[in-house]
């Protein structure tokens, strides 16, 4: 759930009712000679706003996908030929910011702000024209592939890299793991915390902006920001963060073995952000979680927000001053290390990854997979193997594998995320498919959604292999209740054998203003009516979902963490298998079908 910034032309997401198929040819015409008169800051004309808005009304889905790609081309051609016909910074500047108030609908002050993070900042070049200049083989079909992999745009000469795996174990040399041990540990799952420094109760939470509850005074006082936050486009104030810690001292500290931080930091105010405001903001919520957790280690990963500019983690090799994104590798590797062992900071500042021993038997892996975002423009100069971080990732997973360890992987991206790049997805996935043994579960945030997802054998298609746990967040963004989440670990197997989600209901602590009452929502096993969390429970249980609608409205409700107005706005049969489908969809080009 997080706010797509990319090529400045990313959101042709104007949503409109769709009433009569418009001709491709003349859409296509209208922006060829509509984007030719943006050069030089020139104002946009009304047939050109008419024929972005006319893409949405394309019914057939392969011809608006085609338009759409199409579109994206034209468009990234005349940016590359522009600037390399010798315009300077400003008219690019002008230029972009034209086509991001034309192609998306972030509104003007929004999209000068992009515009100025991704192209000026205070030096030279910055990072869009760093791209077009030091890219020589710079495609828009590449380009657009990755932007618009959802809408099937393809590259002719895409890099289809692939990481070479280990041989299959021998089944028969498989070792079970001792299982002496039958008791279990609790985890602390935190994720997408998204704390807003600015955030201001009765603010404005109805703006124009992609981030609201700011400032400015609400027309309707219905519209003015909540005490404990907002079900608006709004994130988390600083007094609510401080009550989710005081409560979770207060309450669970004691119990608990150790903390999963599963990444997002920083706010979603993505077109005003700052190396230093970022730094600011990252040390203080782990110098809290520091004091908070005080002797139990905390297992961080990055979030997609976490650098400057929002999403990009720039390319290896790539050190100039101005583009670099190293700095929140340095960063991080410094605020980690009061947890983390000293062996971990060269992946750190490599990439942003690293794998701890907890004890003899378990291995945490904690990746970086912000880098496959497809909003991570690096990913135009160069999409293969991010980091060297699946190919460490085998390295590290046959290590384990012929030492008889158990694994949990950490990854801010969900496995199978429509905005994951597809390459990269797929290479992640046959690297799951191939270590399921191994690995005991995986541990996810970034939709913002209590959701989870589910292996399948490649070969024996009713054999579930693997679960991926996605923690939700403590953000409301976008009209979710606040949570966070303990799990009951196998310490044999390291498998998940329980989980309870802990929310508070946003409405009444607004109402109330007293501190906000948290409360169990459900226990996973409890809620599902599961034995146990054997692998082959979740194979029958998505059985049951797929007949049950209402144990899919139950999971819908979770799912929202039984939040007033998702409730309100409701999920009909299709969208519920929809959601149904998601389960299951555990690479990129699954989703786009579902
Ligand atoms: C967009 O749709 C409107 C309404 O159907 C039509 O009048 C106009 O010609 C279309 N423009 C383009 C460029 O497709
Ligand atoms: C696997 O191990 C069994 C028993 O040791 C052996 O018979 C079989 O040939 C092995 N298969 C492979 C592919 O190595
Ligand atoms: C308040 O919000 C308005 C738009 O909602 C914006 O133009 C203005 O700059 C903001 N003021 C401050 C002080 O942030
Ligand atoms: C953590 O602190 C508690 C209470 O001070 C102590 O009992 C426990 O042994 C400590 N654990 C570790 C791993 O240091
Ligand atoms: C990051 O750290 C490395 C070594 O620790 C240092 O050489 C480099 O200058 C730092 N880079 C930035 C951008 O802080
Ligand atoms: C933990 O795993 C072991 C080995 O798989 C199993 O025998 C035991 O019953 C499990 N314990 C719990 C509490 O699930
Ligand atoms: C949340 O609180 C509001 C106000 O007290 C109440 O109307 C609503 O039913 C509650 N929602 C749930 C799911 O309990
Ligand atoms: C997804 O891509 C993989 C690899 O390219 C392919 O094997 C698989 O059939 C595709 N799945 C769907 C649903 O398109
Ligand atoms: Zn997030
Ligand atoms: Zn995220």
């Amino acid at each position: 759930m997080k706010f797509a910034v990319a090529f400045i032309i990313v959101a042709f997401l104007l949503i409109g009712n769709a009433f009569s198929s418009v001709q491709q040819k003349e859409i296509l015409h209208a922006i060829e000679n509509g984007i030719d008169k943006l050069i030089s800051g020139g104002t946009p004309p009304a047939f050109l706003f008419n024929a972005v808005k006319n893409i949405s009304q394309i019914q057939d889905e392969s011809e608006h996908d085609e338009t759409i790609c199409k579109s994206c081309q034209l468009v990234l051609n005349n940016v590359i030929a522009y600037r390399r016909s010798g315009a300077h910074k400003k008219s690019m500047m002008s230029y972009l910011k034209a086509l991001c108030n034309v192609f998306s609908d972030y509104g003007s002050v929004a999209c000068s702000g992009y515009v100025e993070i991704e192209i000026v900042r205070k030096t030279e070049r910055d990072t869009v024209l760093f791209i077009i200049d030091n890219k020589r083989n710079l495609t828009p079909e590449r380009v657009c592939s990755i932007h618009f992999q959802a809408n099937k745009c393809q590259d002719p000469d895409a890099d289809k890299w692939v990481i070479p795996l280990p041989p299959a174990l021998n089944a028969s040399k498989a070792i079970a793991r001792e299982t002496d041990q039958t008791t279990s540990i609790k985890v602390l799952h935190l994720t997408d915390i998204h704390y807003d420094p600015q955030y201001q109760p009765d603010s404005n939470a109805e703006c124009d902006e992609p981030l609201c509850c700011q400032n400015g005074t609400a027309s309707d006082p219905k519209n003015a920001a909540g005490y404990w936050g907002d079900y608006h486009v709004c994130d988390m104030p600083q007094h609510s963060v401080e009550n989710l810690l005081a409560h979770i001292k207060e309450h669970h500290v004691k119990d608990i073995e150790y903390v999963y931080y599963t990444g997002d930091i920083i706010s979603h105010k993505s077109w005003t952000t700052s190396k230093e405001e970022n730094t600011k903001t990252i040390k203080y919520i782990y110098g809290r979680f520091a004091d908070v957790f005080q002797n139990k280690t905390v297992y961080p990963i990055l979030g997609n927000h976490e650098p400057h500019p929002t999403d990009f983690y720039s390319s290896d090799g790539v050190s100039q001053d101005h583009v670099t994104t190293q700095w929140i590798f340095n960063l991080s590797a410094t605020e980690w290390s009061r947890w983390l062992p000293d062996d971990t900071s060269a992946t750190i500042l490599k990439g942003g990854y690293y794998t701890v021993l907890v004890r003899p038997g378990f291995r945490i892996v904690a990746l970086n997979s912000n880098v496959c975002f497809t909003s991570n423009l690096w990913l135009a100069y160069e999409d293969r193997d991010p980091h060297q971080q699946l190919t460490w990732l085998v390295e590290v997973l046959h290590k384990a594998e012929q030492l008889n360890e158990r694994v949990h992987i950490l990854s801010h991206i969900p496995p199978g995320e429509i905005l994951c790049h597809k390459q990269w997805s797929n290479q992640f996935r046959k690297i799951i498919n191939r270590f399921a043994n191994t690995i005991s579960a995986q541990f996810n945030g970034h939709t913002h959604i209590d959701e989870f997802r589910v292996f399948y054998s490649p070969d024996k298609p009713d054999r579930v292999i693997n679960v991926a746990f996605n923690g939700a967040s403590f953000t409301t963004f976008v009209g979710f209740n606040p949570n966070f989440r303990i799990y009951q670990v196998n310490s044999s197997d390291a498998m998940v054998a329980n989980f309870d989600q802990f929310i508070y209901n946003l409405t009444r602590a607004n109402e109330k203003k007293t501190a906000p009452e948290w409360y169990k929502l459900y226990s996973f096993k409890e809620a599902y009516g599961l034995p146990d969390l054997k692998l082959d429970r979740f194979g029958d249980l998505l059985q049951k979902m797929s007949n049950s609608l209402d144990l899919m409205w139950q999971y819908y409700r979770f799912l929202v963490r039984d939040s007033d107005v998702k409730i309100k706005e409701g999920c009909d049969t299709k969208c519920l298998k929809q959601l149904l489908c998601y389960i299951t969809a555990v690479e990129t080009n699954e989703s786009v079908n579902c």
